[in-house]
């Protein structure tokens, strides 16, 4: 099978990653939007576009092996104590006499890194394991071998399954190691600096486009940094020198793997502050009892809830039961779930709300996987609720521990006006007060409480008059100690409007493989203080009502892909994608891949020339994923 169509797509991205030269094997018109459109495709996306076509192979088994004896180990192991980790792993990583086994003992990472190194062990290595061992020894090695909270935080959207444009430190890291998975993946783990060369020497003997990407000598591309330095200080070519300067004594001449791996070692080493201050502060979950949820879903809005959580059949299992009341006249929803806590904060559960097999795409009764990062004072939680064949649908999720205290979950109606006068404002949660005075309310800078209509412990509903100066921007709202960050924004018009994703995938399927669909949403933006679109001061006034429809992405001249890519439904913003297979129809028979835009057209703003205001995003429709690299089946 040939794709030739994802094949220029690949080609493009990567000149698009790597300089702004016009691509002149497209038409002259063409090029300039298509380069655009692939620098802004989020790497994760294109990883697993890359991904989708196979071009990653297993070759060979017993790797990595014999490289061990080469690579000497230098940094203090964490030593293994658990019992069954030894049995099972020790036959092979034979430990040392502080209680060390060979790689295990110089390697951290999340419950998903685990779970892929444990199933290699099987795959490849012929260890044999239960389903319940593999679940003990997952609990012991994420925890003990895990990352601390503040590690694993800004690496959730990998569990979490989103796909953001990820900032990735220098140039040279981005594509050497980003274009076949995402860089969330390397910053998934923290290893020794040994155990970074023997990952090189894991993936050149495994994974067959790995050796030709390292063996490249250093090239000028790698240096000039478009990606920016965002998540540490200091120059980019500050940090390839000091990288250099390590491995200078060597006198070979330094190819990308080289400098790559260096820099990994420098960015994600075994021994961190973070771990040496969070290692004795581990603890079991505390988690049993009630919580406020805050959630919203593309699309479907807002929604308020609860969950109470109780004991399961382990100090980190639990049970759960949750109801969610849409705050955009939607139906309330009722779930029931289970979940296993690793390393004391990280949850990931699973849970049912009742829709059946023939639920349409995007059911909100879905089963759901749950992943969320507790904070380690155990007294908020973020994460994401998520179900399709590639998570494409889910809840973003925030939780706040009903204490003895109020909480504040929600606040309707949601965006005001200035000049706006009596409006009603419900403040939703949990143990809100009776008997407050309207000083004992705060709904912002230029919202003021009016009066309080009436007052139950899960809905405070207060009258309140927006200043006609009110200035544009969210507002936190707080009750008598109890505090909603940026609850409900003040704006004055819609000035434009976005569609999220801007850069969006499908896949098709339905036929052998499922079908990867893709709901878009519609976001009304005021230009804020400044009167200009698109600077840091603008304000998300919310969901826009809008029709969608489907526009050509010219590329080709001849192209047609509007016709058979899918379709998208002019409510709702679900897009649809076609069946794949070669279809005879099409110019070469081609598979029914391709690019389009999706338009959004607002059903009654208007913009300041008086027509209806619209906005695009850019979606590709590609391939089902025949080959998934993402198994991990850590949930109950
Ligand atoms: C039958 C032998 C065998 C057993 C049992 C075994 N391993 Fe391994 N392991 C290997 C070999 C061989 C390698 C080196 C090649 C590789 O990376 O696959 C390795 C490498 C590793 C690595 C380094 C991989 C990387 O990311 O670079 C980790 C981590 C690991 N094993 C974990 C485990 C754990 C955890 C267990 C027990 C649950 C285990 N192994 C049991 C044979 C084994
Ligand atoms: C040729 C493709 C390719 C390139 C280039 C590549 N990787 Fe990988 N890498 C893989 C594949 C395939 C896997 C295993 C499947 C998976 O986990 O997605 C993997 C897994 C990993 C893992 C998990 C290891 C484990 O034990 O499970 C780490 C860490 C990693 N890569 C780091 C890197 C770093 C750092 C770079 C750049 C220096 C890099 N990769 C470049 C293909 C690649």
């Amino acid at each position: 099978m040939t794709f030739p169509q994802i094949g220029r797509l690949i080609a493009v991205m990567n000149r698009a990653g790597r300089s702004d030269a016009p691509d002149r094997s497209l038409p002259a018109e063409a090029s300039g939007p298509v380069a655009r459109a692939f620098r802004a495709v989020p790497v994760r996306l294109r990883a697993m576009l890359l991904l989708g076509l196979g071009s990653v192979t297993i070759v060979a088994a017993q790797a990595g092996a014999q490289s061990e004896g080469e690579v000497k180990e230098t940094e203090a192991g964490i030593p293994v104590t658990s019992k069954l980790v030894i049995e099972k792993c020790a036959g092979c990583h034979a430990p040392d006499d502080k209680g060390n086994l060979t790689r295990i003992s110089w390697v951290r990472t999340t419950p998903e890194g685990w779970s892929q190194a444990i199933s290699r062990m099987v795959k490849l290595n012929g260890l044999q394991i239960t389903p319940a061992e593999t679940r003990e020894v997952l609990k012991y090695l994420s925890t003990y071998h895990g990352l601390a909270p503040s590690e694993a935080k800004p690496v959730m959207y990998m569990p979490e399954e989103r796909i953001i444009e990820e900032k990735i430190p220098t140039k040279l890291l981005h594509n050497t190691c980003a274009s076949c998975h995402a860089f969330g993946k390397p910053m998934s783990w923290r290893r020794s600096k040994a155990e970074w060369t023997l990952l090189r020497a894991m993936h050149v003997s495994l994974y067959s486009q790995a050796e030709s990407q390292y063996e490249q000598p250093l090239e000028g591309g790698d240096d000039d940094d478009e990606e920016g330095v965002s998540n540490r200080p200091g120059s980019d070519a500050g940090f390839h020198e000091a990288v250099d300067a390590d491995g200078a004594a060597s006198g070979k001449k330094k190819t990308r793997g080289d400098v790559a791996f260096a820099e990994m070692t420098k960015l994600a080493p075994l021994h961190t502050p973070e771990w040496a201050a969070w290692r004795s502060r581990i603890r079991s979950p505390q988690l049993s009892g009630k919580w406020v949820v805050s959630a919203s879903s593309p699309a479907k809005g807002r929604f308020v809830g609860e969950m109470t959580i109780t004991p399961g059949a382990a100090a980190d299992e639990f049970k759960t039961s949750i109801t969610l009341r849409s705050l955009s006249g939607g139906a309330s929803l009722t779930r029931t779930g289970a979940a296993i806590v690793y390393g004391g904060y990280s949850w990931r559960g699973r849970s049912q709300g009742g829709a059946g097999k023939d639920a349409v795409p995007g059911d909100l009764s879905s089963e759901a996987r749950e992943t969320m990062w507790f904070s380690p004072d155990q007294a908020s939680a973020e994460g994401r609720w998520f179900w399709g064949a590639y998570n494409e649908f889910g809840f973003d999720v925030k939780l706040t521990r009903v204490t003895g205290g109020p909480v504040i979950g929600a606040v309707t109606p949601g965006a005001v006006k200035p000049g706006m006068k009596g409006v009603s404002f419900h403040i939703l949660g949990d143990n809100l007060p009776t008997g407050l005075a309207p000083a004992e309310i705060s709904l912002g800078e230029g919202v003021k409480v009016t009066g309080i209509v009436s007052a139950g412990p899960s809905d405070l509903v207060v009258n309140a008059d927006i200043a006609s100066d009110a200035p544009a921007g969210l507002r936190d709202v707080s009750v008598r100690g109890a505090v909603l960050e940026k609850a409900f924004p003040v704006y004055t018009r819609v000035d434009y409007l976005k569609v999220t994703p801007e850069t969006a995938m499908a896949r098709l399927g339905g036929i052998k493989y499922p079908k990867g669909y893709q709901l878009f949403e519609a976001v009304g933006y005021d230009n804020g203080a400044d009167g200009k679109p698109g600077t840091a001061d603008d304000v998300a006034v919310g969901p826009v009502d809008v029709s969608w429809s489907i526009d050509e992405f010219m590329t080709v001249s001849y192209d047609d892909d509007k016709k058979y890519v899918g379709t998208i439904d002019a409510n709702t913003g679900l897009f649809t994608p076609n069946v794949a297979g070669p279809n005879p129809e099409r110019r070469f028979g081609r598979n029914n891949y391709g690019e389009v835009w999706v338009v959004a057209t607002a059903k009654s703003l208007k913009g300041k020339d008086g027509k209806p205001l619209a906005a695009r995003a850019y979606l590709v429709t590609t391939v089902p994923m025949y080959r998934r690299w993402d198994q991990p089946e850590i949930a109950p």
